[in-house]
């Protein structure tokens, strides 16, 4: 898929103020500093659409991006970051879980993971709550450009190993993906472009 555009659009922590159109939506979400804006950015192949920043909680809203005016990428918030404030931390679940159990637009979440680490236990539960919620999603691994191809393979084997222990019967979608290399784009833009061209067989 060809980006021909891609506009910010609003910035909230509401979801009743997100834009009202029916498009399909696609989030980003997972800890702080895993790359999620980098990400955004390296798809849409703009520097600065997305902030980002060496320090994790750069991101602290719900940002929607609109692409090819047709869709939407929306950059969230980090969770588990342990440095914001026990209150705003708690605020930022609220808003983050609102966004996910209410936004009808929502077709499908990125999970992302730093390739070089295990799944941790903040990533286990919010993918238990994906599930049990029945919010799709995909898990694409960022910064593969830090490990050489046989360590990703290895890694790719145990992240699946302690998913698969952690109860789930299948792993969904997964994707590598570097936004320094500039890797993964073109399987992640035919994915969302498989799913776009989807919804609109089923409103036709
Ligand atoms: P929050 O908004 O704080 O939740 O973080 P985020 O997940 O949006 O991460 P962000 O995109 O801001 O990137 C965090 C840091 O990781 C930055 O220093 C990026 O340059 C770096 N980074 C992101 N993607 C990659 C990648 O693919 N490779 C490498 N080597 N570094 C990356
Ligand atoms: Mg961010």
């Amino acid at each position: 898929m060809k980006i021909k555009t891609a506009v910010f659009v609003i910035s909230n922590t509401d979801i009743a103020k997100c834009p009202k159109e029916l498009i399909p939506e696609y989030a980003f979400i997972g800890r702080s500093n895993v790359g999620k804006s980098s990400l955004i950015n390296m798809l849409v192949n703009q520097n600065k659409l997305a902030k980002t920043s060496g320090r994790p909680g750069k991101t602290q809203l719900i940002n929607h991006f609109k692409i090819n005016n047709e869709w939407f990428l929306v950059d969230l918030p980090g969770y588990g970051y342990a440095q914001v404030s026990k209150s705003k931390r708690k605020n930022f679940q609220g808003f983050i879980a609102d966004y996910f159990l209410k936004r009808k637009q929502l077709i499908c979440t990125f999970l992302l993971a730093d390739i070089r680490h295990e799944p941790q236990k903040i990533d286990l539960e919010f993918m238990q709550f994906l599930g049990e919620n029945e919010i799709p999603f995909a898990i694409v691994f960022t910064k593969a450009d830090k490990l050489n191809g046989s360590k990703i393979h290895k890694h790719l084997q145990i992240f699946q190993k302690k998913m698969l222990a952690s109860g789930w019967e299948s792993m969904p979608m997964t994707f590598v993906t570097s936004a320094t290399a500039k890797t993964g784009r073109d399987e992640l833009l035919n994915y969302i472009d498989s799913i776009n061209e989807l919804m609109e067989e089923v409103r036709e």
